[in-house]
């Protein structure tokens, strides 16, 4: 035995003899260590991608456990652009804590939207892996009744997971589902540790007990499991179970993988960056709390950041989730970058702009309360959409600072409404502005749970990049969940869906209306309401929707933008993009296309319009979902 698992076992001893054993998980789960101060920690749990279908890819799995593609990707040892096979491994980031409502239990918190058929039991069992139990989802539910939950209801599923105490010679613990073939021999040898640290860890093997939740130290990083696969892989190609489903999945992927590398390998690479820094200042922050001896009350810098009052623990309990994925500025950086929020630096509203060591921000000040846009935004990552950097919080005055990536060129309506720049951007790079503000919708509308509605979609809040590629910003008003109802209007009067006006229905289908009413600025240049109050989609209802085929032609072109007239855009093409627009602002919320066939028919668009030499005119393929 060498002098490594001779510690471990003695550790592990001590701790058994301390009476807070780590030792097999009940149903329940880990109880907490009796020296609180090791909470929170890093954790991660093994999960295996594509076993539910739907849940292989990065994005899907890092949605399902509330972490961020890239913190997946990262903790895996693998590329964000990877598309695991089924049955691959992942390490999933968990931040263990033991607080006082799981009852001494150490757990990490998944919220978990129910969905029809779900019961504690089977999404434990099923999407989870049962990297939990129907007991622990009781515990941290206590209002809740498991055999009465709502569709749509959030419930929250506590991973099991385990801090290593003080004395341990491993700095993250990882819970390990046992597998019917698994033995401790072979999950020991997986990640590179000893029969003896688990057994320790765990107590001796039950080789009946199936799929029991065990720990495993994470000796080494990446473990041996995670490099395995990719030798695993090369030497069989094609090991899926499910072979159709697995090439439908890649497929999809490929689509969206292709584009993000295409569009985004600067921004990947840049993100990457930011969550290696986010992550060095969470450990930052964890060793600080850990030298820190405040009569067993742990203290970060955060909180000291904060204040002590009242409020700043609420902010701080709001905000520490975050801190593993975003950059914390402080109030005396942003001031510095904004020459104190001078008005010299005001971009528009309540943003700024500011220089943090030489590299420009954009900083929008707002009330804290109004940081629901923070949480939307901590599980959305896409090049179509504006990215959050870091932030900011000042309880003193109750302000929130989020800090974005600055977008040089401003935003779409200035350039639409200006008869100037409006030369400057012809039909070719309309058509790819549309084309990114259909992927950046079609992502929060597919590709997050729960759902994420934007409810203010609008010119002014589509920013252009150097390259005028167009990213989504302002989720300030942005709702997760699908068919929510309010009660109170809010949106931007031309861009509001008449259900939403008329009922307060929120789904994704209001966020698909005001896409139409931008295709309509990006083909006509006009304002979404007129100096009369009219609104542009009534307009191009009376003029354009409606024309008789002979008719239409001269119509389009006397309603166009007289800058796409100048320069002779292909009639075609444009024909092509109104009947989108019009299938978009369908009266009936149902009638209109998802984003998904919005953004295929207009890829198609751009293709044919990329073909077009002015000669040979062929007509658009892919419109005839949209022709009436
Ligand atoms: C911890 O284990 C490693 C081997 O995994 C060993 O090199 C190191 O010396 C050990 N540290 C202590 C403090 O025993
Ligand atoms: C966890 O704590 C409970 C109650 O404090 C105790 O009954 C149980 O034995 C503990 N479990 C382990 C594995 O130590
Ligand atoms: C939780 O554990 C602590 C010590 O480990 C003990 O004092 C306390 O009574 C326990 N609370 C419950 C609710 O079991
Ligand atoms: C991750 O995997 C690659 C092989 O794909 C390997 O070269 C690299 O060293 C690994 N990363 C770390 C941190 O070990
Ligand atoms: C979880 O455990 C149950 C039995 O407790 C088993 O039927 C199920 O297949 C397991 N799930 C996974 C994904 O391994
Ligand atoms: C609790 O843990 C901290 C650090 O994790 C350590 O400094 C302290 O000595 C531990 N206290 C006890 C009573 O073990
Ligand atoms: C453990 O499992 C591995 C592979 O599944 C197998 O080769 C080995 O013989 C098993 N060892 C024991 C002690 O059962
Ligand atoms: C082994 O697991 C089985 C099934 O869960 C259980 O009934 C049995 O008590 C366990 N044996 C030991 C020694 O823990």
């Amino acid at each position: 035995m060498d002098s490594y698992s001779l510690i471990t076992l003695l550790s592990c001893f001590l701790i058994i003899f301390h009476g807070n054993s780590q030792s097999p998980a009940s149903p329940d789960g880990f109880n907490c260590s009796a020296n609180r101060t090791i909470y929170p920690c890093q954790a991660f749990g093994l999960y295996r991608a594509g076993l539910t279908q739907g849940i292989q890819d990065l994005v899907s799995v890092g949605d399902l456990f509330g972490v961020s593609r890239l913190m997946v990707a990262r903790s895996s040892n693998l590329t964000t652009s990877t598309t695991p096979g089924v049955g691959e491994p992942l390490l999933i980031p968990f931040t263990c804590d033991c607080l006082p409502e799981y009852n001494n239990h150490s757990y990490y918190p998944v919220a978990y939207q129910i969905n029809s058929g779900d019961t504690y039991y089977l999404v434990s069992t099923g999407k989870f892996q049962n990297l939990t139990q129907y007991q622990a989802v009781e515990i941290v539910n206590p209002t809740l009744v498991p055999t009465d939950l709502d569709i749509g209801q959030m419930v929250t599923f506590p991973m099991f997971c385990q801090c290593p105490s003080s004395t341990d010679n491993f700095t993250n613990l990882v819970t390990y589902v046992m597998q019917p073939s698994d033995n401790y021999s072979y999950v020991a040898s997986s990640f590179g540790t000893t029969v003896q640290s688990l057994v320790s860890l765990n107590g001796p093997e039950n080789t009946s007990a199936n799929f029991a939740t065990i720990l495993v130290p994470l000796a080494q990083n990446p473990p041996p499991i995670l490099l395995n696969r990719k030798s695993e892989q090369a030497a069989t190609p094609a090991p899926s179970p499910t072979p159709v489903l697995v090439v439908e999945k890649k497929d999809r992927n490929g689509v969206i993988v292709g584009l993000a590398v295409a569009l985004g390998i600067v921004g990947a690479l840049f993100v990457f960056l930011l969550i290696l820094l986010a992550c060095s200042w969470r450990s930052f922050i964890l060793r600080q709390r850990m030298s820190e001896e405040n009569g067993g009350k742990g203290s970060s810098i955060v909180e000291q950041r904060l204040g002590r009052n009242e409020s700043g623990a609420k902010l701080m309990s709001d905000i520490t989730e975050w801190l593993d994925k975003y950059k914390v500025f402080t109030l005396e950086e942003l001031k510095e970058a904004t020459a104190n929020f001078d008005s010299s630096h005001l971009i528009q509203g309540t943003v700024y702009k500011g220089n943090i060591d030489g590299e420009t921000f954009a900083v929008k000040k707002m009330k804290w309360n109004a940081c629901e846009e923070l949480k939307i935004l901590q599980k959305v990552n896409h090049t179509n959409l504006v990215k959050l950097e870091g932030f900011c919080v000042d309880s003193e005055s109750g302000t929130c600072y989020l800090v974005y990536e600055y977008l040089e060129n401003g935003s779409l309506d200035m350039w639409l409404h200006d008869p100037a720049s409006s030369r400057k951007i012809d039909w070719r790079t309309r058509l790819r502005i549309a084309l990114d503000l259909a992927h950046g919708l079609q992502y929060i509308h597919e590709h997050t749970w729960p759902r994420v509605v934007h409810k203010d979609i609008k010119s002014s809040n589509l920013l252009l990049d150097s390259r005028l590629g167009a990213k989504i910003a302002n989720f300030g008003l942005a709702k997760t969940g699908h068919n929510a109802v309010t009660t109170h209007i809010i949106g931007t009067q031309g861009y509001i869906a008449p259900e939403y006006l008329a009922d307060g229905l929120v789904t994704t289908k209001m966020d698909v209306f005001a896409y139409g009413v931008v295709l309509l600025e990006l083909l006509s240049g006009k304002e979404a309401v007129n100096a009369e109050g009219e609104t542009l989609w009534s307009e191009a209802e009376k003029t354009i929707f409606d024309s008789r085929d002979g008719m239409k032609e001269a119509k389009i072109r006397e309603w166009m933008d007289p800058a796409l007239v100048e320069q002779s855009c292909p009639i075609d093409s444009v024909v092509s993009v109104i009947n989108v627009a019009k299938a978009c602002l369908h009266k009936d919320p149902a009638k209109r296309p998802s984003m998904v066939e919005v953004a295929y028919t207009l890829s198609k668009a751009d293709e044919t319009f990329a073909d077009y030499s002015g000669e040979s005119l062929s007509s658009v393929s892919g419109t005839d979902v949209f022709a009436r």
